[in-house]
């Protein structure tokens, strides 16, 4: 599965700053740029990327340039062995004319589903491994991709940072034609210019997200924001997420959540660094819906420590959790770390005999996510007729060093918080 490239910070590049497009083409492809038609959405063809080699992409959209011949256009496209938080609008200079596949989107009838869809769509879901939407079925994968194709907004500004997005994500229609938005990092409302935020700092006063504050240590606060006291503040907060969650569905029904927003704190206020939501009440155990750090604060061992975060919640409610599915490849890869850090550090410590389940009391991890990272890791044998965690202190200590840092500490003993109740 392609994992990289993850995410990484590019310079922010201008439209202006591009290059008369003359210059990055040949003679014979001024030549066709000048005789040939638009590309068709559905062609496939092959696109300079930001670290100047080509890959293959497949033309998703277009636009005519404002500025242009008629047939001037950019394209939106996906590179198809990337992650959709890499689409984007580019020029015809970036494409390879040469490579030009055309397999234009024709509709085709699947027969298991009966649905009309395009032959890439068909193909989409015929293909075993559907990147990140394993359990969609024909008809939402279908939907979705529809609905979510281009990136509608394309960066937001939040506190000090300008941040690119990755998805789409489904505010309401009057930021229809808004590219960049701007968000108070207090109360997390949006707005279409600077002057409006500007003015609204003035006014705002609030200096933390609208909750209790259950955690602090050091400059770190945890606070736990109900959806229904707080509605606007988690419908924001699910607007902002889903530019960087791309499976999700947005729930408007904040009510039934809690969200729990992790700051950094200084003299100005508390920053928001990630969040994770929760239902409060879960039937299939999940002890999170959604997780995120933003994107200027990933790879600092946030995420790591909102999953422990997740679970010291689960531990004091004395149950186990999962987080919710479909993960994201970096949702995966988190879990991933986390569950072979917390089950490899136990059974390094460990004397005698332990079995899953008593692995799951300690850690309130679930008994299925126990076996599925224990498999993976080649822990399990099959011996005299039953299943046994195998545990050499050597191996042990190379899956360890390979599942990474183990990121921020959470410090139960700053955690104050009792589990949800319905009140009234
Ligand atoms: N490239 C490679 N590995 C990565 C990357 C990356 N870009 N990001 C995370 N990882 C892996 C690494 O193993 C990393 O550990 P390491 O830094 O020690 O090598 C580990 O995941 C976690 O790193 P953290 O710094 O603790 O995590 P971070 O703060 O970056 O947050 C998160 C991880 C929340 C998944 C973040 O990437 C994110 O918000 N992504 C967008 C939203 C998303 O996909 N959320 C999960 C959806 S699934 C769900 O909500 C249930
Ligand atoms: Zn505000």
């Amino acid at each position: 599965m392609p994992f990289l490239p993850l995410f990484n910070p590019r310079p922010r590049i201008s439209s202006s700053k591009f290059e008369p497009r003359i210059h990055f083409v040949s003679q014979q492809s001024v030549y066709e740029i000048i005789v040939m038609q638009p590309l068709e959405v559905g062609t496939r063809v092959l696109c300079r990327w930001r670290d100047g080699k080509h890959h293959p992409v497949k033309v998703i959209e277009r636009r005519r340039l404002h500025t242009g011949g008629p047939n001037d256009y950019e394209y939106y496209v996906h590179y198809t062995e990337f992650n959709r938080r890499l689409d984007e609008w580019v020029r015809l200079e970036q494409l390879d004319l040469d490579s030009v596949e055309n397999d234009v989107d024709e509709k085709v009838e699947d027969k298991v589903t009966g649905l009309k869809m395009t032959r890439h769509q068909k193909r989409k879901i015929d293909e075993t491994h559907v990147e990140g939407h394993e359990e969609l079925d024909a008809a939402s994968l279908r939907e979705h991709e529809e609905f979510t194709k281009v990136k509608n907004i394309a960066t937001i500004e939040l506190g000090r940072y300008e941040i690119e997005t990755w998805y789409f994500s489904p505010f309401p229609p009057e930021y229809n034609d808004s590219l960049n938005l701007y968000f108070c990092e207090f109360c997390l409302t949006f707005m279409k210019r600077k002057e409006q935020l500007q003015r609204h700092m003035k006014k705002c006063d609030l200096k933390h997200p609208p909750g209790d504050e259950i955690y602090r240590s050091g400059t770190l606060s945890m606070f736990e924001v109900d959806g229904k006291k707080n509605k606007v503040y988690g419908q924001n907060l699910c607007y902002l997420a889903k530019l960087f969650l791309d499976h999700k569905t947005l729930y408007y029904d904040v009510d039934l959540f809690l969200f729990y927003v992790l700051c950094e704190c200084d003299d100005r206020g508390c920053h928001m660094v990630g969040y994770f939501s929760k239902e409060k009440h879960s039937e299939e155990s999940y002890n999170l819906a959604c997780i995120l750090t933003l994107p200027p604060y990933q790879r600092k061992g946030y995420g790591k420590f909102l999953i422990a975060f997740s679970y010291e919640l689960s531990k004091k409610e004395g149950k186990v959790g999962t987080p919710e599915r479909p993960l994201s490849d970096l949702g995966l890869l988190s879990y991933r770390g986390y569950w072979t850090r917390v089950l490899l550090d136990i059974l390094k410590k460990h004397k005698g005999n332990i079995s899953i389940k008593e692995l799951s009391d300690m850690t309130a991890i679930r008994a299925e996510d126990i076996l599925a990272t224990l498999q993976a890791l080649e822990l399990i044998q099959y011996r005299k007729g039953q299943h046994v965690i195998c545990a050499d202190p050597k191996v042990l200590d190379r899956h360890l060093k390979a599942a990474g840092r183990g990121g921020l500490e959470v410090d139960v003993s700053k955690l104050i918080w009792t589990p949800y109740k319905e009140q009234g």
